[in-house]
């Protein structure tokens, strides 16, 4: 009996701490939002691809901007090649106190659209202040400029920099799809003579181009000058699916410019000048980050631009470092689009974005049978730390623009709708291939589940040397 009754409190402590082991993972990989702003709207039930969708649920047109004053001294002075150096550009609004990049239509809440302007702001304003911004918003064809109070979300954290990466949401039309603002200024006073002019992009309007479109993760910096490495880059994660590629130029080398202005001649790749002005330090830490004034030069803010800017643009984004990789691993699965087919049947979720858990391949370890004239990373380092880690470290991920509301480096920061969640991929479908040098010590095996997109490469990289000599 005695035995009988501790075999059984065994059994309960060992369920009790499964269950609790559950839920805290469960917690920790779903990774939900800690709120949710906006209702989704009734979008995926209507019939219709992408904007054909919103336009059968939009309520009826009825005033430019909800609760907005006027600022009938400021008159809409901006003409169409003034709007178009708006574009793409960082502007003070407030020196080293508040920056902004982008402004984007999101038209996913039913009642109306919102403006989201994606930007930096001091910290210690933000914490202590709790500052008030205003969008100015200029139509076209209205003379008449409509103010309204933002509110200020923040994205991402990294430790603790001087910066914060923010959104700055307001509201427009009730309607999306008729007349958003052509431009919007940032200003602390509802009518002050603004200071800066954002084209406000209006991406979802044309549909759908792509099925994957991949944006770079983290900046384009000097540092990086080894072009081999970027047309592999290129090229096997075209193999993998991605028809379009953002990057995000910091301080590009030139030795990189005839391979990124090829790919952007064929319109396969977008250069976005990332001139955020603030004097940044490259050379002060040993990863180049100088993250005391921002974490990594923004990062999370060109994350977030990429997501507005593909949002019904893009079917799915995929988010990658130059030496990373997100590589299939069964042997009939050959790109991402297979790769998430097999995912799916393992996800007890709605999938909003599919992580790819990191695993270290040790570029220090050289196999000699894959040495070539190319000696592509993929090839030439088969060896593989055998821990992977823990979806959220060091993870990345590919996601469905529509159902996020924040991305973040390693996981989807926060859903649209509560209703979609992250599906981490099985390892033995899928898993990230990240190439560096590692010579701490743990087991290790060779993978060599990269090596099957070799001769295409190899094809591909000639083409691509012969067309750029
Ligand atoms: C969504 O739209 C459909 C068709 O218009 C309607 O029948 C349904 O009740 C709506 N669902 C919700 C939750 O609003
Ligand atoms: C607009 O300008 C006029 C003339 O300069 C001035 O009288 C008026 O007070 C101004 N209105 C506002 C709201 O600033
Ligand atoms: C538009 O702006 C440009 C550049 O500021 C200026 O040269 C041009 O005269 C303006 N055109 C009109 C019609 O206002
Ligand atoms: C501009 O605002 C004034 C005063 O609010 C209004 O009378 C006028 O109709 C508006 N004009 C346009 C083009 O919206
Ligand atoms: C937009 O308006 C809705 C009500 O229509 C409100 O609930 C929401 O908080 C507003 N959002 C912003 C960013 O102002
Ligand atoms: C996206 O994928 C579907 C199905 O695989 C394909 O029919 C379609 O042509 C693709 N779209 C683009 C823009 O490549
Ligand atoms: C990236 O930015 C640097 C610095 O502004 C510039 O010299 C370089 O040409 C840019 N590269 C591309 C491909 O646009
Ligand atoms: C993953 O899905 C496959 C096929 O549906 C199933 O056989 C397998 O047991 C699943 N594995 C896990 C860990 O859920
Ligand atoms: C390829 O790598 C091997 C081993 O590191 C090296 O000996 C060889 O010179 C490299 N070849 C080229 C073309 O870079
Ligand atoms: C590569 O490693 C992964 C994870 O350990 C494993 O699931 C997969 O089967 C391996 N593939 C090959 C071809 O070695
Ligand atoms: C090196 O690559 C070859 C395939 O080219 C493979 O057969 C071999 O197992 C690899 N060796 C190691 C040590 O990873």
């Amino acid at each position: 009996m005695a035995v009988f009754l501790r075999a059984l409190t065994l059994l309960t402590l060992t369920a009790i701490i499964t269950i609790s082991w559950i839920i805290v993972t469960k917690q920790r990989y779903n990774l939900l939002p800690k709120y949710v702003y906006y209702q989704m709207s009734n979008m995926t039930t209507t019939k219709g691809t992408g904007s054909n969708r919103i336009i059968e649920t939009a309520q009826p047109f009825t005033s430019f901007v909800q609760d907005a004053e006027t600022c009938p001294n400021l008159s809409n002075v901006y003409n169409v090649s003034e709007i178009y150096l708006a574009f793409d550009n960082w502007h003070t609004v407030i020196d080293d106190l508040l920056y902004v990049y982008s402004a984007h239509v999101d038209p996913r809440h039913k009642d109306n659209s919102i403006i989201r302007i994606i930007g930096i702001i001091s910290r210690h304003q933000l914490e202590t202040t709790s500052p008030v911004y205003y969008c100015q918003m200029y139509f076209d064809g209205s003379e008449n400029v409509s103010v309204i109070e933002s509110v200020i979300y923040t994205i991402g954290e990294h430790r603790k920099p001087k910066f914060r990466m923010i959104e700055l949401a307001c509201n427009v039309s009730r309607d999306p799809w008729s007349l958003p603002p052509m431009l919007v200024s940032i200003t602390t006073q509802t009518c002050a003579e603004p200071n800066n002019h954002l084209a406000v992009r209006q991406s979802y309007k044309n549909g759908f181009k792509t099925n994957f479109t991949l944006c770079l993760d983290g900046v384009l910096k000097h540092g990086t000058t080894k072009s081999s490495l970027i047309v592999e880059w290129i090229e096997l994660n075209m193999l993998l699916g991605a028809e379009h590629i953002f990057v995000y130029n910091l301080s590009g080398s030139a030795l990189l410019d005839p391979y990124l202005n090829y790919y952007e001649r064929k319109g396969q790749l977008t250069i976005l000048p990332w001139n955020i002005p603030i004097q940044f330090n490259e050379d002060l830490d040993e990863f180049g980050h100088d993250f005391h004034l921002v974490w990594n030069y923004a990062q999370t803010t060109a994350q977030n631009d990429c997501l507005y800017r593909n949002l019904f643009v893009a079917r799915h984004l995929a988010y990658l470092d130059f030496d990373e990789f997100i590589i299939p691993q069964e042997v009939d699965v050959w790109n991402w689009n297979d790769m998430m087919e097999h995912a799916k049947h393992n996800c007890t979720n709605r999938p909003g974005s599919y992580v790819a858990r990191n695993a270290f391949f040790l570029t220090n370890e050289i196999n000699d049978s894959n040495v070539d004239e190319f000696n592509l990373t993929t090839a030439l380092h088969t060896t593989m730390n055998d821990r992977l880690k823990k979806p959220g470290f060091r993870s990345k991920h590919i996601l469905i623009p529509e159902h996020v509301r924040h991305v973040n480096i390693h996981y989807v920061e926060e859903y649209y709708d509560k209703s979609y969640s992250t599906c981490v991929v099985l390892p033995s479908v899928g898993h990230l291939h990240h190439y560096r040098e590692f010579t701490k010590k743990g087991s290790k095996h060779t993978n060599l589940s990269a090596l099957k997109y070799k001769p295409y490469l190899i094809r591909q990289i000639h083409h691509v040397y012969d067309e750029i000599k």
